[in-house]
């Protein structure tokens, strides 16, 4: 997988946005929308203050903008502070011209017996919007990509998934405890994400040294889901120095 390592997480945040950016443009001018599968973390946040100063700086237009999101918690409420949706308008929607009709996100919120239905839909949404142009990703310090925890299939969809023991301690900051932390979430698949015409994978920090080592190093297998980028023909990886630093 193509692989860049940058000085710093603004550097790859910039690169990034810019990419983005021209993505959009180019739809733009030609009449045409841009399908963005979006993540949530840490890692992207800089990069949303990004697209964010070239939509009220330099006029980025998202009115033809169609987003999907990667995962949210389950069960969660929407409005809650630790929702995905409070993160992503929070983050990003609140301070672009997304029409909120083009935004899609897992919805937290449903019964039980709904989830199979939306998760089916949400797949023929992202059909019917031509499929992901892009699909922007972050890491888990297990190697998850959305919430495609270890043990994901090549060929999974968006579903119901158990959160991993390690993703639920990295999380219990947010949640005031680990035992707060939702046990479930709905997430796209690997198949869902391999299917985004172009992937960049985001990976800043020195938490994520040992990972990355490893996806680099590792062949495609469900034990690291972030492997399963080798199979795809564009996608990019960006890690910082503090990323790379046991990459020698
Ligand atoms: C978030 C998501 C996750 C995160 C990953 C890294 O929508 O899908 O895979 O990208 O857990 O999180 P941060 O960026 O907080 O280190």
């Amino acid at each position: 997988i193509p692989f860049v390592v940058a000085e710093n997480a603004q550097e790859i945040a910039q690169t990034v946005a810019a990419e983005i950016a021209a993505l959009i443009r180019e739809r733009n001018a030609e009449g045409r929308s841009t399908v963005l599968g979006l993540a949530t973390g840490n890692t992207p946040i800089l990069l949303y203050r990004e697209l964010v100063r070239l939509h009220r700086e330099e006029g980025l237009d998202f009115s033809r903008v169609i987003t999907f999101n990667l995962d949210e918690y389950y069960p969660m409420q929407p409005d809650s502070s630790q929702s995905y949706h409070y993160f992503m308008h929070h983050h990003l929607f609140d301070h672009v011209n997304v029409p909120a009709s083009q935004i899609h996100i897992p919805d937290g919120f449903l019964s039980r017996d709904a989830i199979a239905d939306f998760c089916a839909a949400y797949e023929q949404k992202i059909q019917q919007a031509g499929g992901l142009d892009f699909q922007l990703l972050g890491i888990g310090e297990n190697g998850h990509i959305g919430f495609n925890e270890p043990g994901s299939a090549r060929d999974s969809r968006t579903r119901l998934v158990r959160l991993d023991a390690t993703t639920r301690r990295n999380a219990a900051g947010d949640f005031g405890g680990e035992d707060l932390v939702p046990r479930e979430a709905i997430s796209m698949g690997v198949a869902t994400i391999l299917e985004a015409r172009r992937i960049v994978l985001i990976a800043t920090g020195s938490k994520k040294a040992t990972i990355m080592q490893k996806v680099l190093h590792s062949a495609a297998s469900s034990d690291i889901p972030a492997t399963f980028l080798q199979l795809h023909e564009n996608a990019t990886i960006y890690v910082d120095t503090a990323a790379h630093a046991s990459l020698v």
